[in-house]
């Protein structure tokens, strides 16, 4: 089974009216969705700007912002058909597209002016050290402004087959040589951090 099939069966499968949203996007909780999203929204400012969301899931990264009272130009991608059609549902004013970006490249460089990345990557298909090393240039390569993921951290006390922990200085690592100014953030959950990329133009001052 490929890649994109072993993701869709994992949450397809957690698609159902009578759960939460969190539990569907297999989160620990609503709580811990929420605060990946405040970090995002805590350290930029999103009010305007055309926000990309990576693994978009229920859109809940849109329903977030709005409840703060900021209003970027929200995509939501997600390679889940069934996912992208319950966003829709559930949000019907946002832009919702069945998009793997990391495989189509439908979406072109420097579209938005963030890019967001939460929970894409927690799986463990196997191969996702490599996999990362063609992700996060692409996620870079989509943003003008910004680009920034998570990812479950490898001082997780209690670790569960089937997800992948890593450690944040080797993911700073392979950021080296992309055009960007990482910055970690790993202080707001125990099993979490966050790179936020800037994007830095070469031959700009
Ligand atoms: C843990 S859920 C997080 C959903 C959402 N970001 C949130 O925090 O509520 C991960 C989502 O990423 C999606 N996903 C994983 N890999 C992807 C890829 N390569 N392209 C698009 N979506 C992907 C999955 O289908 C799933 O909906």
């Amino acid at each position: 089974m490929s890649r994109e099939q072993d993701i869709r069966r994992h949450y397809e499968t957690r698609l159902s009216s009578d759960r939460a949203n969190f539990d569907i996007l297999d989160w620990a909780s609503a709580e811990s969705q929420r605060i990946r999203f405040a970090v995002l929204a805590d350290n930029i400012d999103l009010h305007g700007k055309a926000l990309l969301d990576v693994g978009c899931g229920l859109g809940d990264l849109y329903t977030f912002c709005r409840e703060r009272g900021i209003e970027p130009e929200y995509t939501g991608v997600d390679l889940s058909e069934k996912m992208i059609l319950a966003a829709r549902r559930q949000n019907p004013a946002a832009t919702f597209q069945c998009v793997d970006v990391f495989t189509d490249a439908t979406l072109g460089a420097e579209q938005f002016d963030v890019v967001f990345c939460s929970g894409a990557f927690n799986l463990n298909l196997g191969n996702n050290r490599r996999f990362l090393l063609t992700a996060l240039p692409r996620l870079v390569d989509l943003a003008r402004g910004y680009a920034v993921f998570n990812l479950l951290h490898e001082r997780t006390q209690y670790q569960e087959d089937g997800y992948f922990y890593c450690n944040p200085e080797d993911v700073l690592k392979m950021l080296r040589g992309l055009p960007c100014e990482p910055r970690l953030l790993d202080d707001y959950l125990p099993n979490d951090f966050t790179v936020i990329c800037r994007k830095i133009r070469s031959g700009s001052g």
